[in-house]
């Protein structure tokens, strides 16, 4: 996979401290998805009002919208503390049940990629979110007896990327089920100013407006997009962004109007011009373009599926009309015998 990419969506190693540093930490502070805010504040208000635990959460929606973030903005609101895990690092049973054993009355417990935990450790977290009660084996062979001990009434915050992969009983545990969409250009643009003001950065608000337009609807990215531009803005201008300098700094990072990049292109043009639209395979597209299957999958195809440029069918990727307008392929070219060359 390459990591590296500037539009992928996945967070990059060494862009989690300067995530932290710009979170929201308020309810107020977190743009958009007016629908999860809403329904949200009144939960956190309601548990407030009787001193109780909110009920569980579960935040659902591609990398990059925010679940984490929320995760610490619902802790927050309730001045509770969090503790966090998540599904892969839970591997054996006295993992979790060392973590749940301690919880305290009221707190937050984030659990990442909930959709990635092992099912002996689901198990456990059902009746521990049902009934807040924890039942530990004590012993083996024959021998072995159940002990349960109760819990203190906590809240359980759940993410995932892949609602599909969540069992359905792990999923009924969950009171609140809340979904990220994608964001506005608008709402984007907010967050890119918002940043800006954090990191220090001058930049005018068309130029902000550019930056949100290019960054697939996703937070991270337009973060990213805008931590590029600054050192753009550094070395080849006086460190001001105004919307030429995002202009060009964009244009060298080979990110288009869409946010697309030179990966986008290169699979919309396999699919448009080798396989004449379509339809084709993914792991032939993948060998195409030399990037693994998943990757495309779960990275590339929502946000071409997005832009109305894919469709996913039963007989594999097509591409629409709309593609071949916006990248200027003529339609109708026949797979020949030569692969053309683009
Ligand atoms: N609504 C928002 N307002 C302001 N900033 C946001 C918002 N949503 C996300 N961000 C910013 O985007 C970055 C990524 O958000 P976050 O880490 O919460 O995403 P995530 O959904 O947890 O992603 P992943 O699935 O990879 O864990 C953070 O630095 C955060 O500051
Ligand atoms: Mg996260």
């Amino acid at each position: 996979m390459r990591a590296q990419n500037t539009v992928s969506p996945v967070v990059q190693e060494d862009e989690r401290q300067i995530e932290a540093a710009l979170r929201p930490t308020t309810l107020s502070d977190f743009a958009g998805q007016p629908h999860v805010r809403e329904q949200l504040a009144i939960a956190i208000e309601a548990a407030k009002r009787r001193g109780e635990a909110m009920d569980h959460v579960l935040l659902c929606g591609p990398p990059g919208l925010g679940k984490t973030t929320l995760a610490g903005i619902i802790a927050q609101e309730l001045a509770v503390a969090l503790d966090q895990t998540a599904g892969p690092v839970l591997q054996k049973k006295l993992d979790l049940t060392g973590i749940l054993s301690n919880v305290r009355a009221r707190q937050v417990f984030f659990i990442d990629e909930v959709h990635r935990l092992m099912p002996d450790i689901e198990e456990i977290l059902y009746s521990a979110l049902e009934d807040f009660r924890l039942d530990i084996l004590i012993g083996t062979g024959p021998g072995a007896r159940t002990h349960s001990i109760s819990l203190p009434r906590f809240t359980a915050v759940g993410a995932t990327t892949r609602q599909g992969l969540l069992s359905a009983p792990l999923r009924g545990r969950f009171g609140i089920v809340l979904r990220l969409d994608p964001y506005d250009e608008e709402t984007l643009a907010k967050i890119v100013n918002r940043s800006a003001n954090l990191l220090e950065i001058g930049i005018m608000p068309e130029a902000a407006r550019e930056i949100a337009r290019r960054g697939r609807g996703t937070p991270r990215i337009a973060n990213r997009l805008l931590r590029r531009v600054r050192d753009f803005a550094q070395v080849r201008a006086n460190g001001f962004i105004d919307h030429e300098v995002a202009q060009a700094a964009l244009d060298l990072l080979k990110v288009d109007r869409y946010g697309l990049d030179e990966l986008d292109r290169k699979i919309m043009m396999t699919i448009m011009v080798n396989f004449g639209g379509g339809p084709v395979g993914l792991n032939t597209i993948a060998a195409s373009v030399d990037e693994q299957a998943d990757t495309i999958e779960e990275v590339y195809e929502p946000y071409l599926m997005q832009l109305g440029f894919l469709d996913r069918t039963p007989r594999g990727r097509i591409a629409t009309d709309r593609a071949f307008d916006y990248f200027q392929v003529p339609r109708r070219t026949q797979f020949g015998g030569q692969p053309p060359l683009f």
